[in-house]
């Protein structure tokens, strides 16, 4: 976190805290530029790679206007899905949703993501880079990660050629949960965290996935890696180390998760975002 590949350095950052994409033979890459997606695409336009995004938000403002096709995702028309797909080297695959909402749900991106992985095998993509998370687990009693590790067998199991990136948690300009943190930093007296707070976390630059994904899109064979940063923060030194940064060292104490949960909703609603799911609160 000191020091990302753009070169940010700790001053930088005390600054800053205040989809997929489809890649043809001449690649091309495929999401209309949330987050990763966007850093996956730039590198590749530095590259001189052909870009085409599959997205469902066609009236997004697309940052690279005019170097990149867009195409919407066709999810109930298999046919056109393996069209949008045809020609592409590389499928570089970070779609998902963090919740559950009302309208868009894991179920859903599950669902999605199969067909895509289906269509890429249809379309004859030569690999796929597909953004999961650090331990999926068929098992875990958490939708987010059941749904990953269904997506990991699936591709595991297609026939294409992949590799699988699992990061922990992403941080840069437009991070959530780094800026969630520094936002509530500066607007609470103190931090409350689950537990003891000793639950460890390697976040990663989102521009250094970004650089593994293309180097990953590079290689032929299949890999699943772990795509953490050089330092483990527990989540207490995560927020010490935002606070001394942002200059608002709050104290930082327990809170159960049920009162951590309605906090979190206040705030939520406050914001207008989410802030903290059930789920997560009792995970
Ligand atoms: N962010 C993190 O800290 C973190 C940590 C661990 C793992 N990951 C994994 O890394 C991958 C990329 O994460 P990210 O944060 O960069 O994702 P993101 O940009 O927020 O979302 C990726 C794509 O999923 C679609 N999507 C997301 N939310 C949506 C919504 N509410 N409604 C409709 N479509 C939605 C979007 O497609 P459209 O182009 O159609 O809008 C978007 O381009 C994900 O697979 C995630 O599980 C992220």
């Amino acid at each position: 976190m000191t020091k990302g590949p753009n070169g940010e350095d700790k001053d930088a950052a005390r600054e800053r805290l205040r989809g997929n994409h489809v890649g043809p033979r001449t690649p091309r890459h495929h999401g209309r530029f949330r987050y990763s997606g966007k850093y996956i695409a730039r590198r590749l336009l530095d590259q001189g790679r052909r870009v085409r995004t599959l997205t469902d938000s066609g009236g997004r403002a697309n940052p690279f206007a005019g170097q990149v096709e867009v195409c919407p995702y066709h999810f109930a028309d298999a046919a056109k899905l393996v069209d949008a797909l045809r020609g592409a080297a590389v499928l570089y695959n970070t779609y998902w949703v963090r919740f559950n909402y009302t309208n868009f749900k894991h179920a859903t991106a599950v669902e999605n993501t199969l067909a895509l992985f289906d269509a890429a095998k249809r379309a004859g993509v030569g690999r796929v880079v597909h953004v999961s998370i650090t331990n999926p687990s068929e098992e875990s009693p958490l939708e987010y990660f059941r749904g990953k590790a269904i997506l990991e067998r699936a591709l595991r199991e297609s026939g294409l050629s992949y590799a699988i990136l699992r990061p922990a948690v992403l941080f840069g300009h437009e991070d959530v949960l780094i800026n969630n943190i520094a936002w509530a930093l500066r607007r609470l007296p103190v931090f409350g965290v689950f537990g003891d707070g000793q639950y460890r976390l390697q976040p990663i630059h989102v521009d250094d996935l970004a650089q593994l994904a293309v180097e990953q899109g590079r290689q032929t064979s299949d890999r699943v890696i772990d795509a953490i940063g050089p330092e483990t923060f527990t989540y207490r030194e995560l927020v010490r180390q935002i606070g001394a940064i942002i200059g608002k060292p709050r104290p930082i104490m327990r809170v159960p998760p049920a009162v951590g949960y309605m906090v979190g909703r206040l705030l939520g609603r406050l914001l207008g975002d989410v802030l903290l799911t059930r789920k997560k609160s009792t995970a």
